[in-house]
Order: C-alpha cells, then structure tokens, then sequence
C-alpha cells in the first residue's frame, strides 16, 4: 500500500506580541505566576486583540471598558480585520511555496480550528475561497487542541488508498477573539493565543523510508465541560449578545486542574499504546512533537516516561497555548531550523477540549 509523507511545512503568527507584563496591566496577574505555571512568557495575537489589550491598560475602569466592548463593541472592533481563515491562509501559502506547488495543485484541504470564521460554513471553505478554489474538496473540522493529529490520519486515508495525492492539513487558531481578558476570565486567556501551521502530504516513493506509520485517536465527550466555550465567530468581535453576557455565557470554561491531569494521563496512554501497536521502545523516538499547552504538563510526562529534555522542542515560552496550530508550528520551527534529519523517528502528540487526544508515527 502506499504511504503518505510530509513534503513541506508552514506556519504564520501576528506581529503583536503580548507579553505577561502587558496582560498585567489587565488583570490581576503577574509575569511571575503565569511563567511559573505555564511556562509562558508571551504570546502573539491578531491587531485587533492587541489594540483593545493597549486600550485596556489604559482604561481608568477596566469593568466599565469590558462591559461596553461585550455589550456595543468599541470603536475599530466590530469587525475583525483578520479573521481564522486569513491565519490559515497565510500558513499555507508557506508551505505551497515550499513545496514549491500552487493551490491549483492541492487535491483535497482539511483544516481544524477551535473558533471557526462563521457558524457556517467551515473554515475550510473560506480558505478554499481565498485560495481562489472552486471545486477542491474541502474538510473543516473542530477537534480542538488534538486537530492536526486527527486531520493528519485522515489525509493519510486519502493518500494511501490512492484517492489523493496532494492533500493539505492546516491548523489555525484566532482564539485571542474568544477569551474575556478580565480577572474572571484570566485562568484561559492568558494560555491561549493565535497562530496556524499547515502540512502538504503527497505519497513517498516507492522504497523512500519516510512517511506516517500509525495514528492512535481518542474521544471521551462525557469531559466536555472540564474545557468548552459556547460563543463563537472570528467575523465579528465581540462576537455575543447582551442575554448572553447576562446569563455569563460567554466566557469559555476550563476546569484547569482536571484538564491537567487528564493531560498527562491521556499523553503518556497514548504514547505507549503507539510504541506497543509498533513494537518499538522509546529510546526508538528522535523527536516527540508534543502539544504546546503548558510547559508543566510536558514536563509531568517526560518525568513519568523518563524522556530526555532534548527530544521535547518547546515553544510555548514564545506563542503560548496556539491550540490546533501548536503541533504544526513545532513541526516547521524543528524544519527550519535543521533538527530534523531524513529518517529520524517522530512521535506527535495532542491532547485538547472533547476531551479528544491523539498520536501519530512518523519517519521524517
Ligand atoms: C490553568 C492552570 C495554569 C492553573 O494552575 P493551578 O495551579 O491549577 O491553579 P488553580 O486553578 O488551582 O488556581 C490557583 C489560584 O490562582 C488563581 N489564578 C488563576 N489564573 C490566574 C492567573 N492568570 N494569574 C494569577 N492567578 C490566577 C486562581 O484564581 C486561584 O486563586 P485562589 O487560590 O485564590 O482561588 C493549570 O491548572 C493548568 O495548566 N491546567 C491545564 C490547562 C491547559 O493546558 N489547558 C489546555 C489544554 S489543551
């Protein structure tokens, strides 16, 4: 059968950078408890999130600010100048150009994002639209943090059963829209952050050792609540209405502690379960490509598998928690920077709101 392999990366994040000292002059918060705890130091958002966050610390009544940006919109942010599909773009323009393709060329998108443009469509089809498609099928997906993994297995599927051949997978995250920046919405909004990665698959040679070898995907929805949001829509900001804020509705929820320990016991299952369907042991894994949600949680499972520091790329320091687009960013950081070598064993892994968490094999 044939396999799929990653020709080329790609990955986008704003220019404005939020730092932890800035997201303290909006909350109660310091750069010392957010680095201590998340290993965080600053994150990039889209203008128009890093507009209001300066107008905020600014702001001599901070509630007063918030209460007006949720219930009018303030000035400048009733429409989004960039929206989720713009992050996705720009990702993939990256990775075509590297690949040294067009769009014309892709034969199949999937994309995955917690924050979608519109309640509908799908993303995907607004980046189809951008990338000026007409007919390429398209797959939008909401998968949370474990998107990338998921959506890789399925173009997998595709390029293996010979339907495809070009097949690009993007991660894109405007979250930044969604958090209330405020000392009630403070234990999220200083993780989560935007950003997009993007991967095209085509089939490997025949004899080429690279190319994805398994992925192992899990859902458990009876955790739903521990990490859930129920408004969204990167087209208008802020995107709620008045009975919602009413009704406190509109603030994403997390139950950080048990997001925690899920964490690490669905990363360090999943994790194990790869190595024993592949017979392998985990000295065998070069690279593990570990979702960016907390430096703590990364280090929780490297100490309980007695992984060596080196083999776990961090990023998290510089663009927080970016979601779906996490594991993809890694990837391309690792690429660019020459880490990967032809042949060298990588171990993804992801873990998000669902609770849904994933792995997939790779020969790079
Ligand atoms: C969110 C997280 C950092 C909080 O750390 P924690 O040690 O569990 O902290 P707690 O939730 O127990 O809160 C401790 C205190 O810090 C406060 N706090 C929460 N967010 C804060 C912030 N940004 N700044 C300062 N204090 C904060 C809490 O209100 C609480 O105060 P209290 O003791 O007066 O009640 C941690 O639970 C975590 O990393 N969870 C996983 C989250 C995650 O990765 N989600 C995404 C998965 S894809």
């Amino acid at each position: 059968m044939r396999k799929a392999k990653i020709l080329a990366t790609g990955m986008y994040v704003p220019d404005f950078v939020v730092t932890n000292d800035l997201l303290a002059q909006v909350m109660d918060t310091s750069d010392e408890w957010i680095t201590q705890r998340t290993g965080i130091k600053e994150r990039r958002v889209v203008y128009d999130t890093y507009r209001m966050l300066q107008r905020l610390a600014q702001a001599p009544d901070k509630d007063a600010f918030l209460k007006e940006l949720y219930e009018r919109g303030l000035d400048g942010h009733i429409d989004a100048t960039m929206t989720t599909s713009d992050l996705a773009l720009a990702a993939t323009e990256m990775a075509l150009k590297q690949a040294n393709l067009t769009a014309a060329d892709l034969d199949l998108i999937i994309q995955t994002s917690v924050v979608p443009d519109y309640a509908y469509p799908g993303v995907a089809c607004v980046l189809a639209d951008k990338l000026g498609l007409t007919s390429t099928p398209t797959f939008s997906m909401n998968q949370g943090c474990a998107g990338f993994i998921f959506a890789l297995s399925l173009a997998d599927q595709y390029i293996k059963t010979g339907t495809y051949n070009t097949v690009l997978v993007v991660g894109a995250e405007l979250l930044s829209s969604f958090f209330e920046y405020s000392n009630r919405g403070r234990d999220m909004s200083v993780l989560f952050a935007d950003g997009a990665g993007a991967a095209i698959l085509v089939p490997a040679e025949e004899g080429e050792p690279s190319g994805l070898i398994s992925h192992h995907l899990h859902t458990d929805g009876t955790l739903l609540t521990k990490l859930y949001g129920e408004v969204f829509g990167t087209t208008t900001f802020p995107p709620v209405v008045k009975k919602k804020i009413d009704d406190d509705r509109v603030r994403p929820r997390m139950d950080g502690r048990a997001v925690f320990v899920y964490a690490v016991r669905r990363f360090r299952e999943v994790i194990l379960e790869c190595l024993e369907a592949n017979r392998l042991r985990l000295e065998d894994i070069d690279h593990f490509f570990f979702h960016q949600a907390n430096t703590r949680i990364l280090e929780a499972i490297a100490e309980s598998l007695n992984i060596p520091r080196e083999k776990i790329p961090v990023n998290i320091d510089r663009y927080g928690n970016t979601s779906a687009a996490s594991v993809p960013i890694l990837l391309h950081e690792a690429c660019q920077e020459g880490r990967l070598r032809r042949g060298d064993l990588c171990l993804l892994v992801a873990f998000g709101t669902g609770f849904n968490w994933g792995a997939t094999l790779l020969r790079w």
